[in-house]
């Protein structure tokens, strides 16, 4: 798969530039009032546009697959009543009312998600700070592509190699298990690393994550692990990176309620950033951590932090394991129409998603194929990065009917 990137670092952006502009100008404050003009000619600031953006290779990929045909968005389901009930109780008294929250999250959804996903792994309620999702806080890492590409902490794209200057691409696929050959991978500052896969589906082994930590360590590097699907997992693979001794000197997690509990609308996840992990200098990293989070961010939602809370009572427990179970019924309804039809499928058994194999196939042909001739969104491999050209991400976010009915669709397609 072509999603794992490793970001090289390079200094921050320094001066007054921006996500959106790049001035050699500092700010003043208080900021000018511009006023518009309505001409024949637009009216142009003198404000110079980020020359970074420019870099940037078509859209997001979703919007980009969305509006290019017209598409429908599967709905995730919240079979979770008692969120909302929660989520009701908290808005509706004035002991329920609350202003500005700490920036970090409230105490008890610190502890609870300590207590939940983290017993016995030396992660404190301190070295969890709460989010407006996962998404937010890889790019506030500045861990995704995109980010490190508008904050200029890349080169410019390559087309004929289809990647980034700066950035290292570490090839997961059927031939190496998904898993990069990490003596031929070069040293970054930053590993971007996710596991449960999107959009592979697989998940690394005890075995793998073991030989990442090390990597890591032996490099001096900072992982950053997207563990948004670790609930997926059914087989023996660990569901946090903290699972691996050592992992906290050299690892950050981020996590989301978005595929558990149906948040992807209400936005809550959370970033892991332990005492342990040290910048050169000896500083910690979660200090720093918390001095972006206070600046950039006031804080997810209280409503948000209620229906997260909710979540991890044993009622709530419950209703994720069952959404998960759900998804994961899907999933084998998906894999059972694709290898009928003789195809390869991988992923799948710890993730949501199916990784379909068209060998010798162009991902967007395939993907334009399915949709035109069986009206079925699938997502082309090839948009998540080189790696991904000849496969079809297919998702099992779906109601039960509409996964039989594109199974049914699939199989007349390909018979
Ligand atoms: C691997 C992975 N991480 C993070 C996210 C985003 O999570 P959130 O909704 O918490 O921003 C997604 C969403 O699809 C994802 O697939």
């Amino acid at each position: 798969m072509a999603a794992a990137p490793i970001a090289t670092g390079a200094p921050a952006i320094t001066g007054s530039s921006s996500f959106l502009y790049s001035s050699p100008f500092s700010l003043k404050y208080p900021p000018p009032i511009l006023s518009l003009y309505y001409g024949a000619r637009p009216y142009k600031t003198s404000v110079p546009r980020n020359a970074n953006m420019a870099k940037l290779q078509a859209g997001y990929l979703f919007p980009e697959v969305i509006h290019y045909f017209h598409l429908f968005l599967f709905l995730l389901l919240l079979s979770c009543d008692l969120v909302s009930d929660s989520l009701a109780r908290a808005l509706s008294t004035i002991d329920g009312y609350s202003g500005y929250g700490a920036e970090q999250g409230e105490k008890k959804v610190r502890a609870a998600i300590a207590a939940t996903y983290y017993a016995d792994l030396g992660i404190e309620d301190s070295d969890i700070f709460v989010s407006d999702g996962a998404k937010c806080d890889i790019s506030r890492l500045q861990a995704y592509v995109d980010s490190s590409v508008i904050m200029g902490q890349t080169g410019l794209y390559q087309q004929d190699v289809q990647k980034y200057g700066n950035i290292e691409y570490m090839r997961c696929n059927p031939e190496n298990g998904f898993f990069p050959d990490l003596s031929t991978v070069p040293r970054t500052d930053i590993i971007f690393f996710c596991s449960p896969n999107n959009p592979t589906g697989a998940a690394a082994s005890r075995d793998q994550l073991t030989k990442l930590v090390k990597f890591a360590k032996d490099n001096g590097s900072i992982i950053v692990y997207d563990s948004a699907y670790a609930m997926y997992i059914s087989d023996d693979s660990p569901k946090s990176i903290f699972e691996i001794p050592g992992a906290k000197e050299v690892a950050i997690e981020t996590a989301s309620f978005s595929k558990y509990a149906g948040f992807t609308g209400v936005r809550l996840g959370w970033t892991v950033v332990p005492k342990e992990l040290l910048f050169s200098d000896g500083h910690p990293v979660a200090k720093d951590f918390n001095r972006i989070v206070c600046t950039c961010f006031n804080g997810a939602s209280n409503i948000a932090q209620a229906g997260g809370l909710a979540c991890l009572s044993p009622e709530g427990l419950k209703a994720m394991h069952d959404v998960v179970g759900f998804y994961k019924e899907n999933t084998e309804i998906i894999v059972d129409t694709f290898t009928s039809l003789g195809f390869n499928v991988y992923g799948a058994k710890n993730a949501p998603y199916v990784w379909v194999h068209f060998p010798g196939r162009n991902s967007w042909d395939v993907f334009a194929e399915i949709l035109e001739k069986a009206n079925v969104v699938t997502t082309p491999g090839s948009g998540f990065g080189p790696g991904g050209e000849g496969f079809v991400r297919v998702s099992a976010f779906g109601h039960r009917e509409n996964i039989i009915e594109a199974a049914r669709r699939l199989k007349q397609l390909y018979k």
